[in-house]
């Protein structure tokens, strides 16, 4: 009686601690995925340089020379290329969402994922390059 009694309870304390565990991990999981991660690459004028050179070549045609989202390649599309200019952002406006839409696009639009020609660190180059065009929205991480 004694002895299946204690069991039961270890039983539940090891479901209860795996559960806890679990719910820890998954939370630093979703903080990873939901905007916590940081830009390693500094606002430099160098890096923000080298964002500005890939934009002209990769990106102005659709979002426009100045971000306006007013490119002659983006015209005909449905949606339209994104205002990088202004406070609106879609895919939200964090340095890690924005690097987010650029690394994997945004489905069934002209945006397509950049992931796999762009290497990462020119991916944040562009990051900072897009922030500096606008508002100061608020910076975040
Ligand atoms: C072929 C046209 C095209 C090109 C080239 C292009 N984009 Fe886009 N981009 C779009 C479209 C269309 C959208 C809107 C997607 C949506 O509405 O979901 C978009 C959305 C975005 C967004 C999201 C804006 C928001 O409001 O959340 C960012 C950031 C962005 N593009 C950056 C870039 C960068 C950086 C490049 C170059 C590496 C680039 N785009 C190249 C068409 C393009």
């Amino acid at each position: 009686m004694r002895v299946a009694s204690r069991r039961v309870w270890s039983t539940s304390a090891v479901a209860a601690l795996s559960l806890g565990l679990f719910t820890i991990v998954a939370a630093a999981q979703q903080k990873q995925t939901t905007g916590a991660v940081k830009n390693p690459v500094a606002a430099s004028p160098s890096s923000i340089a080298a964002g500005k050179k890939l934009y002209d070549s990769q990106c102005a045609s659709c979002h426009g020379a100045a971000g306006k989202g007013d490119g002659k390649a983006g015209a005909m599309l449905k949606p339209t290329p994104s205002d990088l200019t202004d406070t609106d952002w879609k895919h939200g406006q964090t340095d890690a969402e924005i690097f987010t839409i650029i690394r994997d696009g945004s489905k069934q639009t002209g945006m397509r994922a950049y992931g796999s020609r762009i290497p990462t660190n020119d991916i944040w180059n562009l990051v900072n390059y897009v922030r500096s065009l606008g508002p100061k929205t608020t910076k975040s991480h």
